[in-house]
């Protein structure tokens, strides 16, 4: 086996396709910069895909009806990262995310400060909302009589709403990670889940394997899931025992965190595939092995 993508959900199949044609196509010879093209170019899918309600263009708004989305990269060479969080108007984010890894000395820019970077470095403001969206804002909005609790505003949240593609890529020992998302449905503005955080949506190092999460930001992030699945990775679990391990142990720890959904998917360094969730009758992801696709479900 050469090269392995992975990615969530239903729309990951585009995602891991995308990837590996970019792979095959691509001239660049540094195989760690194609990697990362082919990962984040996966990604991208997503963004585009107006039927992708929970990511770039299309995703659900915030409570304000304002598109804000999160993004992040990472490679596991030399753990190089860059993120963005709460960018209105501006997409894909996922490119965003690895003009700031590659061309500043920073790791993470948000809001106006991203958007200002967004269109230094070329992008044209856009509406990300479609009819559809909007139309699920208007629904949602009327449905409101009086100020909610936040957390009873996200027990509320469509299903679908905080299902972040994350895009895993593997070749000879190489690892990289992308993510996106619009994160969850009718959040407070300003909100900013675990997926463009290093540590807790993602990670990737070669030493050890990379790793994605999808999911309720907030149940993920306090478990700092991603590095917590890596890090069994690097003691010797294999990538399917890591997640599970790590899933266990958030649901004994807290076991209210089964009412969401939070769900990983994680490589080996050796290019081996893993996933588990919370609830994982809910959950699939895609494989790419050299070309050919295989979904898994983690129940
Ligand atoms: N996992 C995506 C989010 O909660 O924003």
């Amino acid at each position: 086996m050469k090269t392995v993508f992975a990615a969530t959900w239903w729309f990951g199949r585009a995602c891991v396709e995308t990837a590996y044609q970019r792979w095959q196509e691509s001239s660049e010879s540094d195989s760690a910069q194609r990697l990362l093209d082919a990962v984040v170019e996966g990604a991208s899918t997503a963004e585009r895909d107006p039927q992708v309600l929970s990511v770039g263009y299309g995703g659900l708004p915030n409570r304000d009806g304002e598109v804000e989305l999160d993004a992040a990269v990472m490679e596991g060479a030399r753990l190089r990262a860059g993120a963005v969080a709460s960018v209105r108007r501006f997409m894909p984010v996922v490119y965003l995310a690895r003009a700031v890894m590659e061309r500043t000395p920073h790791l993470m820019l948000v809001g106006d400060g991203a958007e200002r970077f967004a269109l230094r470095q070329g992008y044209e403001p856009q509406q990300l909302l479609t009819a559809e969206s909007l139309r699920r804002w208007q629904e949602w909005r009327e449905q409101q009589t009086a100020p909610k609790e936040v957390s009873q505003e996200r027990a509320d949240a469509p299903r679908e709403s905080h299902d972040t593609v994350g895009v895993l890529g593997w070749n000879d020992g190489h690892l990289v990670v992308a993510c996106t998302t619009s994160g969850l449905a009718w959040k407070l503005p300003g909100r900013v889940g675990d997926s463009p955080i290093v540590g807790a949506g993602l990670y990737a190092d070669n030493e050890a394997g990379a790793v994605v999460c999808t999911g309720v930001g907030e149940e993920i992030w306090r478990f700092a899931l991603a590095s917590r699945v890596v890090e069994a990775m690097r003691a010797g679990y294999s990538a399917q025992q890591a997640c599970e391990r790590s899933i266990d142990f958030m649901l004994r720890r807290l076991p209210d965190v089964a009412q969401h959904q939070c769900a990983v998917i994680a490589l080996s360094a050796r290019g081996e595939f893993g996933l588990a969730a919370t609830q994982p009758e809910r959950f699939n992801a895609f494989v790419c092995r050299d070309g050919a696709i295989e979904e898994v479900r983690a129940g």
